[in-house]
């Protein structure tokens, strides 16, 4: 079987897909902003969908919108090989992040019908809903209420910024039904592969193209209201304020030491969004929202970096005056990949004379969620600089296309089982 990638034709895809944007145009790279079911992402989905059509595939989408595109297997009836990974991106983001995964399985799906392939297990390209947490704060929402992660109801309730539910905005974009019947059943896919970039710097530093991802680190997520007492930024004294950005400040530097703490290389803990209110040059801030990221490979040191936070921050309310209100987003728990695919992945690439190193993504991905109902594996490939989460990302032709070419190789193989 001879499986040739269109590298042309993908790279003219990618670029198109990065037309659907709400960014900017910047200098340096191709700045994307995608947010799950604005118009950009809608007109992204429907024109995936429209690429799928054409080539024969049939679509069936769910009630949160996630999209399954399926090359029907020789035997319908086994448990479907699958792939796929997620278009919408966060403010400011690259052209590459989830996209490759999306586009280059579309390729690796076409490339191996061009083989003139019959595969015996349908294959199924996933494009997941949501799996950035811009919009409803909680990452992966499709693959978590496909694999029963997610309570649906409390998924339905989840608000965006401007006080609107899941449920208002997912009929409004066309999605109705009810998100329990997201949830895949029992063996539905024999097995799953994601590819992606690897939105770190260790593939292009090492000179290396193929990464075979081993686990997943687990992410936590967390919100935090602190709630002070603010008022006029020229008459409310020093010692009557209660400012509650100062306490933010301090959370935040907790944070920063504790992780440090553990010495550890894969304890990693960003606060990337605060919302300070009202929001005023002139006004003492009253209350700020903090939203804090936390992975870590070992989740027990993830929960002691928490602990350690949890004292500074009783240390500070008392001291301060405070309340704080700690809200769990999400804890989840890492991920292994399966030893059969991460054997066949490295078989293709000896093969092919492709170099491959095993590795940990330190991302996350859908495959977390993926892996509690299917045998899962990841597919690395360079970007440059470790850039990722920026208009700067960049994967080259070259990559993208022997990415795509392992991940086809591993699907004609595992749909053959
Ligand atoms: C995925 O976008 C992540 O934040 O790891
Ligand atoms: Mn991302
Ligand atoms: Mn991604």
């Amino acid at each position: 079987m001879q499986i040739e990638i269109d590298q042309v034709r993908l790279l003219n895809e990618l670029n198109t897909l990065s037309t659907y944007t709400d960014a900017e145009p910047v200098r340096d790279g191709t700045s994307v902003t995608r947010v799950v079911f604005t118009s950009d992402d809608l007109h992204a989905r429907a024109w995936v969908k429209e690429l799928a059509l054409a080539e024969g595939f049939s679509i069936r989408e769910d009630a949160v919108g996630n999209t399954f595109i399926r090359w029907t297997g020789i035997d319908p009836e086994l448990p479907a090989v699958a792939t796929g990974s997620h278009i919408d991106a966060i403010p400011h983001a690259g052209m590459y992040d989830g996209t490759v995964g999306v586009l280059g399985g579309l390729e690796a799906m076409r490339a191996l019908k061009r083989s003139g392939l019959r595969p015996r297990r349908s294959i199924e390209l996933v494009v997941f809903t949501s799996e950035e947490p811009t919009r409803f704060g909680i990452g992966c929402l499709g693959s978590r209420l496909l694999s029963g992660t997610l309570d649906a109801d409390r998924a339905d309730a989840m608000k965006d910024k401007g006080e609107s539910t899941l449920a208002d905005v997912r009929s409004a974009a066309g999605f109705s039904g009810t998100l329990s019947s997201v949830r895949l059943p029992d063996n539905y896919y024999h097995a799953w592969v994601e590819l992606h970039i690897e939105q770190g710097p260790l593939l292009e530093r090492e000179g290396v193209p193929i990464g075979i991802v081993t686990s997943i680190a687990a992410p936590a997520g967390y919100r935090f209201t602190i709630t002070g007492f603010g008022g006029h930024a020229g008459a409310l004294l020093m010692p009557d304020r209660k400012d509650a950005l100062c306490a933010a400040a301090e959370m935040i530097l907790s944070i920063e030491r504790h992780a440090l703490a553990t010495g550890a290389i894969d304890t990693v803990a960003t606060v990337g969004v605060c919302d300070v209110y009202p929001g005023a040059v002139n006004s003492v801030p009253s209350r700020v929202v903090l939203q804090l990221d936390i992975r870590d490979t070992d989740p027990a040191r993830r929960e002691g970096v928490m602990q350690a936070v949890r004292r500074d921050c009783e240390e500070i309310r008392k001291r301060r005056g405070f309340t704080i209100a700690e809200e769990l987003v999400n804890a989840d728990s890492p991920a292994q990949c399966s030893l059969h695919t991460i054997q066949y992945l490295e078989e293709i690439c000896r093969e092919q004379g492709i170099a491959c190193k095993r590795m940990v993504s330190r991302a996350y991905h859908d495959s977390l969620f993926m892996a509690r109902i299917a045998p899962i594996a990841m597919i690395f490939i360079p970007c440059r600089n470790g850039v990722s989460h920026r208009p700067d990302e960049y994967a080259s032709p070259g990559d993208i296309s022997t990415g795509t070419y392992v991940l086809a190789s591993v699907l004609a193989k595992l749909a053959a089982e």
